[in-house]
């Protein structure tokens, strides 16, 4: 018998969230450095997730940098009403593929206002701490992020690669509405944070779904694919719409095909026997 699942998921108690969302860290150059090769294509890619019910867009001052702030506004600026763009600060940038951390209270400040310029917004309804520094005190970088929220610059805020101990800390500061850490059906290291995440109803966004475009386990991947006529691509984002309710599905793509059979996995109904083989490639990496 196939499963069902949730279309949607309601963040923070009040937007209602696609589950099939977007990630835009892939819209800019190699090493997720400076302009895409095909800035067009790009721009196609955003407006045609809208289209296909996209109405959640993960990015970050980051990736480009500012790059992939500047083609989400580019593209979508005047926003759809139910649009939730969230971005995300406390990395730097020093060349390509390299992500030196700043999480401190100077650097926070810097970013946010210049996501809110590029992404032509008076406020972010999703703030992101991409990462805890080691440097720096978690209560100085959650300080910042709640003194933002009271001035009304953030409306909800999230964490990315964190510990179950770490979003306890961060609740002492704010209602911690998203958790973002890498996660996927062949790499399951943060088990225990989605299980706290899903009891609290805080959304838990997987960052790497899709193993970068190389998913592993192909071989029973493409078993389950077979019989839904569906691709391994499709098949291991299904398998985390159905793995968790509280998951929300960020997949990144530069290309309008890639985006179109990936938004298709919500027509996938997995079932139980499927989930079961799929349970062969849990390991924690
Ligand atoms: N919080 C964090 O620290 C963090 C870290 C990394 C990423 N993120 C976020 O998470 C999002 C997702 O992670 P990700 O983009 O790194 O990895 P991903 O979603 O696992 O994989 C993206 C890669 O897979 C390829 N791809 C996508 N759909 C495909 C399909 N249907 N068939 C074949 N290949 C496909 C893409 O290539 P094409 O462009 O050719 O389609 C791209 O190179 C990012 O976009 C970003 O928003 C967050």
């Amino acid at each position: 018998m196939a499963n069902t699942f949730e279309k949607t998921f309601s963040l923070g108690g009040d937007y209602t969230i696609n589950r099939l969302g977007y990630g835009a860290m892939r819209i800019t150059g190699q090493g997720i450095w400076g302009p895409p090769k095909d800035k067009a294509e790009c721009i196609r890619v955003l407006k045609r997730a809208v289209e296909l019910g996209v109405n959640f867009i993960d990015t970050a001052d980051s990736y480009g940098p500012n790059v992939s702030e500047e083609l989400i506004a580019e593209a979508l600026a005047p926003y759809p009403a139910d649009l939730i763009i969230g971005t995300k600060g406390g990395l730097l940038r020093t060349g390509p593929n390299e992500w030196p951390v700043d999480a401190s209270p100077e650097h926070l400040s810097e970013v946010l206002e210049g996501s809110l310029k590029r992404l032509k917004l008076d406020r972010i309804d999703l703030y992101q701490l991409h990462r805890i520094d080691p440097k720096v005190p978690a209560e100085k970088s959650f300080e910042f992020l709640q003194k933002a929220q009271q001035q009304g610059k953030i409306k909800h805020i999230g964490l990315s690669e964190v510990s179950v101990a770490d979003i306890k800390k961060a609740q002492q500061f704010f209602e911690v509405v998203s958790v973002q850490n890498m996660y996927s059906v062949d790499n399951r290291k943060w088990e225990a944070e989605l299980q706290y995440t899903k009891e609290h109803h805080i959304a838990f966004i997987p960052w790497f779904p899709l193993g970068g475009g190389n998913v592993q386990g192909e071989q029973i991947l493409q078993r389950v694919a077979d019989r839904h006529q569906a691709t391994i691509h499709q098949v291991a984002l299904s398998w985390l719409l159905h793995h968790s309710p509280n998951i929300l599905l960020i997949p990144g793509t530069s290309s309008v095909e890639h985006l179109e059979e990936n938004m298709k996995t919500a027509d996938i109904a997995l079932t139980a026997a499927d989930m079961q083989e799929l349970e062969a490639l849990n390991v924690a990496k």
